[in-house]
């Protein structure tokens, strides 16, 4: 039995038929480019997230960069963020010519530490982004008041965490904007690269479509150096299809975690990840823990178990941000997660025979 990490077959099973007639009507109409679908998908989003803005962009790099631009953030800003990450929080950041400040992460939910992230302020501060790793919402009640304190914005990068919520409040609007990804293996993944910023906020709102549309609100009227960062509208229709069901979908996600930790709970050997209680996680990765990962991962993958590691690593342990003079040890918590963690297969179709098998392979791994 082969049991990927993620199963997106299945789900374009689930939304072929609509994906089929909305892509008929944009091909028939040729309306590649804001396509109605387009519009239609924003407003759909913005609802879902609970936004009052959503600005469909090409990807969810772009979507964090535009996002930062659009409030304030220029060349030489330090924008404060974990090590813990995928590389486009960072890049991002280097894209508008900021200085990207890392920080720890604690070693409980391996999300950004509020307290090394208030230490890493200083006068060049000129946003905080906040993580929303695995889908698991960042800390963001003190992150919040350190932003406040130093009057700077916080952004958050809400790109694993599409229908999360804290304290009831949905994960894209905490902070003044956020950028998403519907890269094909998000939550809500589009059938290539898509992303979106939401905010409450109608003038950064109004910034990020300019800067995404060649700087442009009126057609060959170009009042900054924008760039071209549209939702096509191919992909506005497969993410409006997926929308529908992605609460259900999220639901599902919710239960295997729970079949997950049922599982895993006479092995010891293997540490589940720990939910925080103020979250409704989306578990976009079920990340564990073990003793000699590159062993262990290597045992599933030779069982035919789809497993990955999010991230083997830390950024600045890479060549691309060798740069900042951050050596080996700058990040203990972050560097010691990275040997041990696992990310085990995750998607609304898994079925519970499959969970049995992943467990049952990794309970002979680790023993
Ligand atoms: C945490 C995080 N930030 C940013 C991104 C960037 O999104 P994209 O790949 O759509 O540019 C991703 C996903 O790839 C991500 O997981």
């Amino acid at each position: 039995m082969r049991i990927p990490l993620v199963d997106l077959a299945a789900q374009q099973a689930e939304v072929h038929a609509e994906v089929r007639a909305g892509l008929d009507e944009v091909f028939a109409t040729t309306a590649f480019v804001g396509g109605p679908a387009v519009g239609r998908f924003e407003a759909a989003y913005a609802a879902a997230v609970g936004a009052r803005h959503c600005v469909g962009v090409a990807n969810g790099t772009d979507a964090l960069e535009l996002a930062l631009r659009a409030v304030g953030v220029g060349t030489g800003g330090e924008v404060v963020l974990p090590v813990n990450t995928f590389v486009a929080t960072a890049e991002a950041v280097s894209r508008i010519g900021a200085v990207p400040v890392l920080v720890d992460v604690d070693p409980v939910h391996l999300l950004v530490d509020p307290a090394a992230v208030r230490a890493a302020v200083g006068p060049r501060t000129a946003a905080l982004v906040p993580v929303h790793l695995f889908g698991q919402v960042a800390p963001v009640e003190e992150l919040l008041k350190t932003a406040a304190d130093a009057g700077v914005p916080l952004v958050e990068d809400a790109a694993q965490a599409q229908g999360a919520r804290r304290h009831g409040r949905p994960a894209g609007t905490l902070g003044i904007a956020a950028g998403t990804s519907f890269y094909p293996g998000k939550n809500l993944g589009a059938a290539g690269d898509a992303g979106a910023v939401t905010t409450d906020d109608a003038a950064v709102a109004h910034r990020v479509r300019a800067l995404a549309a060649h700087g442009s609100t009126r057609k060959y009227r170009h009042d900054v150096v924008g760039m071209n960062s549209r939702l096509d509208t191919v992909q506005a229709v497969v993410l409006e299809a997926k929308l529908r069901r992605l609460a259900g979908w999220n639901a599902r996600r919710r239960a295997a975690a729970a079949r997950y930790a049922d599982l895993l709970r006479d092995l010891p050997a293997v540490r589940p990840p720990v939910a925080d209680p103020a979250n409704e996680d989306v578990w976009h990765l079920y990340v564990v823990q073990v003793p000699d990962r590159d062993r262990v991962l290597a045992a599933l993958h030779e069982a035919g178990v789809g497993a990955g590691v999010h991230y083997p690593v830390p950024l600045h342990l890479t060549g691309a941000y060798r740069h900042l003079g951050l050596g080996p040890g700058a990040f203990p918590v972050a560097e010691a997660a990275a040997g041990r963690i696992l990310s085990l297969p995750m998607h609304p179709h898994l079925t519970a025979a499959q969970q049995e098998r992943v467990v049952e392979v990794l309970r002979r791994a680790v023993a």
